[in-house]
């Protein structure tokens, strides 16, 4: 009776194997990890400025090193290589390839890139290419940034330029990473580059943002005939921390704010209602036309995902916003483990994101474009053993299988990060990296979770150690 039970090696396989054609990748974005801010005719970016500024980053950290990825490509994408990665997902700096953000091309910045997509390839690694991660050029900061409406032309010029040197050789394109954290950590918290904080502003950069995608989406199209188009939202469901009908309500807001106000104008649904009556007066300005240019069809939705939300309404917080996270020591009180950065390890969390992605939107692929955590590593004797980055990873594999399983069109997954890197307000503190990296000497070191995840990709299946 009891051996019935017992799924038989095969069926055992079924419900760990990932499809044939399921893509394993790693990411990157170019100011945490190229460093040469200032070199071969680079422009400064928002985060130059911003990272340049006492106070902003933890320790004073910036990002002018890095990884020096500038000038360890070579030997990066051997590690690549190495670890048996399908994918490589990466951003481009737009103030290395147009200084000012529009006019002058440098043909530099421009010829990194182009090394670099041709070395990936005669590796057998697909670019995925990022063209936003959040380094504005700061001469377009300088203009107004996301909350001037001209951005959305230079963001249209820039992947004109880009997509006309390497759209030959990239098939799938990204077009920003995360609108909701350039625009709000940006414009509204003030924690990121540029570091204003006004309600209105952050909403209108977050307009231009998802304007900007859609032109974008049209110039691919346009250069790139048959390229895999889409764009990386951070998403998370909001649970309300009690039964509270105030929890309830600020559970609804946070996920009108971080999910809905993205998802639903890419999907064509327009701005949720909901959202735009409690914005009021900070409301963005909208254009005719412009929904219609947001809700251009994309090919894919990247789905960063770190962990869901307990949300509860508090009168005064902070954010303004009416809702506050549950803090790390809630969550470890209600029975979750923690990362260094004080987000719950919700693995199962995942599944059910991008379920209700699925029934509710409806894109016709998703990837993961984005997951991972960090935890405070140590080298002993020149190895890192980082098993809870291990499990981490290996239940979050386990959680993406079910959702494929659920109908869910998962077609790739992107471990964050490739490399340690300069994790933005928090500086050097915080390591996500399956690749550790010795800043003092540029060394690369394998944590276990990059063996762990060589053999995941071998085996094309959730392994259990
Ligand atoms: C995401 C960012 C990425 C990295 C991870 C930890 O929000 O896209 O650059 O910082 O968080």
């Amino acid at each position: 009776m009891q051996q019935s039970e017992q799924p038989t090696p095969s069926a055992r396989q079924a419900l760990t194997r990932f499809p044939a054609s399921f893509i394993w990748g790693a990411a990157t974005a170019s100011y945490q990890i190229e460093g040469a801010w200032d070199e071969d005719g680079k422009g400064p970016s928002i985060w130059d400025t911003f990272s340049h500024t006492e106070g902003n980053i933890l320790n004073n950290d910036t990002g002018d090193v890095a990884d020096d990825h500038y000038h360890r490509w070579q030997e990066d994408v051997a590690l690549m290589k190495s670890l048996g990665l399908k994918a490589y997902r990466f951003s481009l700096s737009w103030p290395r390839i147009l200084p000012n953000g529009e006019g002058w091309v440098n043909p530099a910045g421009l010829d990194f890139y182009d090394r670099l997509v041709d070395a990936l390839l005669a590796a057998g690694i697909e670019p995925f290419i990022t063209l936003y991660h959040w380094d504005l050029p700061q001469a377009l900061e300088d203009k107004g940034g996301w909350p001037n409406r001209s951005v959305v032309d230079a963001f249209a010029g820039y992947t004109e330029t880009v997509a006309q040197r390497l759209g030959d050789r990239v098939k799938y394109w990204i077009t920003l990473n995360e609108p909701h954290v350039s625009a709000y950590a940006g414009y509204y918290w003030g924690v990121h580059a540029p570091g204003v904080r006004n309600l209105s502003a952050a909403n209108q950069a977050a307009h231009h943002l998802l304007l900007a995608h859609g032109r974008s989406v049209a110039v691919l199209r346009a250069l790139c005939p048959g390229a895999q188009v889409g764009i990386t939202l951070n998403l998370g469901l909001a649970y309300p921390a009690s039964s509270m009908p105030a929890d309830r309500q600020a559970a609804r807001m946070a996920d009108g704010q971080l999910n809905r106000w993205f998802l639903d104008p890419i999907f064509g649904r327009g701005y949720p209602e909901d959202m735009l009556s409690f914005y009021g007066d900070s409301a963005p300005a909208i254009e005719p036309g412009d929904l219609e240019q947001i809700a251009a069809p994309i090919d894919f939705l990247g789905v960063n995902y770190y962990t869901n939300n307990f949300v509860r309404s508090v009168s005064a917080d902070v954010s303004g916003l009416g809702y506050t996270n549950l803090k790390a020591a809630e969550l470890v009180e209600a029975g979750y483990e923690v990362t260094a950065m004080d987000w719950a390890v919700m693995p199962d969390g995942l599944r059910e994101l991008l379920v209700h992605i699925h029934r509710t939107y409806r894109p016709p692929a998703i990837y993961i474009t984005e997951n991972g955590a960090a935890f405070e590593d140590q080298v002993e004797a020149g190895e890192v053993h980082d098993e809870r980055r291990v499990s981490f990873l290996r239940e979050h594999f386990a959680a993406a299988r079910r959702a494929i399983s659920e109908g869910v069109p998962l077609r790739g997954y992107f471990v964050w990060s490739l490399l340690d890197n300069f994790e933005w307000a928090l500086g050097y503190s915080r390591r996500f990296g399956i690749v550790y990296v010795d800043y003092a000497t540029q060394q690369r070191i394998l944590k276990d979770s990059a063996k762990y995840y060589q053999r995941v990709i071998r085996a094309n299946e959730v392994l259990s150690e």
